[in-house]
């Protein structure tokens, strides 16, 4: 991706699951006046899509790029960040069940997958500022990136905040535990594969999480992007 395609500056933050990245990417954005590109939607809305049209998950290694092309995902832009569409039907929620998140790490270990998915990404940057969250942003979809942000949060936390999410506000030591097992089971999935694997990019700033409050690294993160961008909003 070069400048020359690039309506604007881009941000990447990239993290392991639970980080708060895509939360913290939405509220940045907001703040700047620029887009979030939740390229983890992208990710679940292919899966969710082959899992509704009933091709089994041991079948989605043949996929080819003809296969791909017949499938109608769109990500439109809109006020401050992008629908995904099948057809014309916007998902949400559904993108988010425990069956989409089990399959996704599989279907994004997939080389034409991969490569099919990365021009919805880079379409998303032609449409001014972004910032985007996701596994690869800053070492592979955005390499050139005004900016790179590298979010982490110890593994009980990231535990804690994933049964927050899901309305579990007290949790016990047990579903403490059986949660970050599933997102331990996750991260190693998205590390050790070949392709796009999770990696700090080396010219990322790293913000550790765990003990910041929402607002701070929101906060670190913004101030950052304000000393580079001098076309910022004041939101
Ligand atoms: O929110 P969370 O980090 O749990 O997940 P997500 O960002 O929605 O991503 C879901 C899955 O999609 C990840 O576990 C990765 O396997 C895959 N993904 C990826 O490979 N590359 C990306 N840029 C974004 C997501």
């Amino acid at each position: 991706m070069t400048a020359a395609t690039q309506a604007g500056v881009v941000v990447t933050l990239d993290g392991p699951a639970g980080s708060g990245k895509s939360t913290t990417a939405r509220e940045v954005a907001r703040r700047l006046g620029y887009r979030h590109l939740d390229s983890g939607a992208i990710y679940r809305a292919l899966t969710f899509h082959l899992l509704e049209q009933g091709i089994a998950p041991e079948r989605w290694s043949a996929l080819g790029a003809a296969d791909l092309a017949a499938v109608p995902l769109s990500v439109d832009p809109v006020e401050g960040g992008f629908r995904v569409l099948l057809g014309d039907r916007a998902l949400g929620p559904e993108l988010r069940t425990p069956e989409v998140t089990g399959r996704v790490p599989h279907l994004a270990g997939l080389p034409a997958v991969r490569e099919w998915l990365i021009r919805f990404q880079h379409d998303a940057a032609r449409h001014g500022p972004l910032v985007a969250d996701g596994r690869d942003m800053g070492t592979v979809v955005f390499p050139d990136a005004e900016l790179k942000f590298f979010l982490t949060a110890d593994l009980r936390e990231r535990a804690r905040r994933r049964l927050r999410e899901g309305g579990v506000v007290a949790p016990t030591e047990g579903q403490i535990a059986r949660e970050a097992d599933g997102i331990a089971r996750r991260d190693r999935n998205d590390s050790e594969r070949l392709l796009s694997p999770l990696r700090r990019p080396d010219d990322a700033i790293d913000v550790d999480t765990t003990a910041l409050s929402f607002e701070a690294q929101v906060e670190t993160i913004v101030a950052r992007v304000r000393q580079v961008d001098p076309a910022r909003r004041r939101v």
